[in-house]
């Protein structure tokens, strides 16, 4: 095998590895989300996410696309293709600390 084959097969084989175990959080920015109180709930993600050290270990993702119908349940927040509707801070970080439990 060719240097360069070897070295794309290993970027191939790492971006599947991520793409399968890396976890997904998408916090939905849309004028009605944002308004509802996804403005905060971006700031109680990221400080979450520092304070664990998890930065680089979730794909935390601010999205204003998420619109389909579903902005009168905002704010909405999808956490692994599960979506949570009226969010509140509160709610948030109950969401993450059920998905990213504290270690021992
Ligand atoms: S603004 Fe979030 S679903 Fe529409």
């Amino acid at each position: 095998m060719t240097e360069d084959v070897k070295n794309k097969a290993e970027r191939v084989e790492t971006a599947a590895r991520q793409s399968i175990s890396k976890p997904k959080i998408v916090i939905c920015i849309g004028s009605s989300c944002f308004s509802r109180g996804n403005s905060k709930n971006v700031e109680v993600a990221e400080k979450f996410m520092q304070e664990r050290g998890l930065e680089d270990e979730v794909d935390l993702e601010i999205s204003g696309g998420l619109c389909a119908g579903k902005c009168a349940d905002g704010p909405n927040v999808i956490v692994d293709g599960q979506i949570f509707h009226h969010v509140d801070t509160g709610v948030m970080l109950d969401i993450l600390n059920q998905r990213f439990p504290k270690a021992g």
